[in-house]
């Protein structure tokens, strides 16, 4: 599995933070420390800061995305923003399937699959999150649950498709807890989840997909996390709400 064949991609997924104001400084105070970056920088935002970080985000080399999307175009679902919302402002990527969707918000894998296809026919970027809890990874059960989960969310999704998918592999124990994966086990699941991809495809396609980790990476753990190679890059909560940190991550997946 070649890791030169990929260029990493660090998104920040900033969950229920920030304001559109407070949006807008961050990214124009982001933008210097990650202009030379080697990677992708992506930032996932609040739908309601999109304007925001597309604007300050103009002319730049970071990306923004959202943080779900439904998978219908429109209609009677309250609360809810389709992807064609998200394209027709320019948004590039959005996050589907975060543990925290599926575990406060009755996500399941068919719902995933439905947004996940549902963001690539607008022509949307997706960043797919997988991964199991504690207690999945106490019964020996991690490999299931990611192949179950990988599986499901790709199902009726076309080989040409996978260039625009990421996948991220967030341990759901790691995530908000600061208690990282080792990068042993991160390399591990990550190399599982592009045999998975493999299987389902071919081994050409698997060689480009970009695999992601994510839970509790940050300035001082990203190097070595990084360093393996089939870990291309991250998804980070926390670490991406401070700039210094955000850039550090930046920097060691341009190494
Ligand atoms: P964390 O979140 O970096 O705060 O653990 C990661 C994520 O949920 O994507």
């Amino acid at each position: 599995m070649e890791k030169n064949k990929r260029t990493p991609v660090i998104a920040g997924n900033w969950k229920m933070n920030k304001t559109p104001a407070e949006t807008f400084d961050f990214i124009n105070e982001v933008k210097p420390l990650v202009k030379d970056a080697d990677c992708k920088v992506v930032f996932c935002v609040p739908f309601v800061d999109l304007e925001s970080a597309l604007k300050a985000s103009e002319g730049s080399n970071i990306h923004i995305g959202a943080q779900n999307c439904h998978f219908e175009k429109s209609g009677a679902f309250t609360g809810e923003i389709s992807a064609p919302m998200l394209k027709s402002m320019g948004v590039e990527y959005v996050i589907i399937g975060h543990s925290e969707r599926r575990q406060y918000f009755a996500e399941t894998d068919k719902t995933v699959n439905k947004r996940l296809k549902a963001a690539l026919s607008e022509g949307l970027k997706v960043i797919l999150c997988v991964g199991e809890t504690l207690g999945e990874r106490e019964s020996d059960i991690t490999e299931e649950i990611v192949s179950k989960q990988t599986k499901i969310a790709l199902n009726g999704v076309e080989a040409k498709d996978l260039e625009n998918i990421i996948i991220a592999y967030e341990p759901v124990w790691a995530i908000g807890t600061g208690k990282t994966a080792t990068s042993d086990q991160a390399e591990e699941v990550c190399l599982y989840i592009r045999n998975v991809v493999s299987k389902l495809y071919n081994k050409e396609v698997a060689d480009k997909t970009v695999i992601q980790y994510g839970g509790s990476m940050n300035a001082k753990n990203a190097d070595e996390l990084l360093a393996k190679t089939n870990v291309d890059g991250g998804l980070i909560g926390g670490a991406s709400l401070k700039s210094e940190d955000f850039s550090i991550i930046v920097k060691a997946a341009s190494k």
